[in-house]
């Protein structure tokens, strides 16, 4: 296995980037057709740039509407690319992603079990369909590392766990940012024409909502995680911070709802400093503002009892919950 070469981002030049990258895609490819998956973040959204520049309309990108997404995500995704002149097509896969995560409560379990819903059931059946036979995807170097070092079993890396795409799945993976971390990134997406409200956006996970549910993923607690999500996200929107997310746990706690004692669910807070994810502190948040989202979330999040903020740095915990 080839050692990656980091391209840091003092060093990053995007127009050469840009122009190699796409030069090795289309000739990886040929004259044949490609796919990739557009999920919304700035990983996928840089890769679905640089294909297009590659290869244009031979490169079919597709939205995977997993369910495991934010609240209207699919929508808005698919218009924001509209208006890039990127067609971009939904695939409803809400129910196998659904099935598939049933009556799973282990982490790396339940990312093994997304991890085969979308590259072998969904992703296998399109490639199978569409003739292609390779998939680009926006896999970066800290996935890749964290992977190896066996801190997180990442979704989306195979080749150094030496799994073999093309036999486990039919189709080869094509992967242009894996010099990268999620900083160039950002400053290549920009270089793409991306706007702003992508390339600056905070990262999100492949495993989507399933990585904020601990325990079980079932239809009812990714109602509670996306509404409470949903309210963060707009309590934050003018915080200036690498990600942050929120937790649904498993566990309940006491507490009062309409005059009784109800034994209601918990929403854990997290919201992080970091630069590229290797290590990042929770950010120093103004505790009005954390009073505030609490408030909402819990008078608007049927069932939820309790909120925290999460104190802890990484490592030695990482920045998702699973
Ligand atoms: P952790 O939780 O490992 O996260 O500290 C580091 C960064 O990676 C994101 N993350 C993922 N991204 N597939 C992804 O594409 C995954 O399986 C995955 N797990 C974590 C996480 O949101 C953070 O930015």
């Amino acid at each position: 296995m080839e050692t990656l070469k980091e391209i840091r981002l003092d060093s990053l030049n995007t127009d050469e980037f840009i122009k190699e990258q796409s030069g090795h895609i289309a000739a990886s490819v040929g004259s044949g057709l490609t796919i990739n998956a557009l999920s919304g973040g700035v990983d996928s959204a840089a890769v679905t740039m640089l294909g297009h520049i590659a290869i244009g309309a031979r490169l079919k990108t597709y939205f995977i509407d997993n369910g495991l997404m934010r609240q209207d995500e699919p929508a808005k995704i698919v218009s924001l690319f509209k208006g890039l002149g990127v067609h971009v097509e939904i695939v409803d896969a809400r129910d196998k992603f659904l099935n598939a995560l049933s009556g799973i409560a282990d982490p790396e379990l339940k990312r093994e079990a997304i991890t085969q819903a979308f590259y072998k059931d969904v992703f296998g059946i399109l490639v199978r369909d569409s003739s292609a036979k390779f998939l680009l995807q926006g896999t970066i170097l800290t996935d890749i590392d964290e992977t190896v070092a066996g801190i997180k079993r990442q979704h989306n890396v195979f080749q150094q766990l030496g799994i073999d795409t093309q036999k486990s799945f039919g189709y080869k993976i094509l992967e242009p940012l894996v010099q990268l971390r999620k900083d160039s990134v950002r400053v290549l997406a920009k270089a793409l024409g991306l706007p702003e409200s992508i390339y600056s956006r905070p990262p999100f996970p492949g495993p989507a909502l399933a990585a904020r549910i601990i325990g079980e993923v079932t239809h009812e607690k990714l109602e509670v995680v996306r509404k409470a999500t949903f309210i963060l996200e707009q309590e934050f929107a003018e915080i200036k911070a690498f990600q942050y997310m929120a937790i649904l746990h498993n566990d309940r706690v006491t507490g009062m709802r309409d005059g009784k004692r109800a034994f209601g669910q918990q929403i854990e807070i997290r919201c992080w400093d970091s630069i590229d994810a290797r290590e990042a502190i929770p950010t120093d948040l103004p505790y009005g503002l954390l009073r505030k989202l609490a408030d909402k979330i819990t008078s608007e999040v049927p069932g939820v009892v309790s909120v925290t903020y999460n104190l802890a740095t990484k490592p030695p915990s990482t920045i998702e919950a699973v």
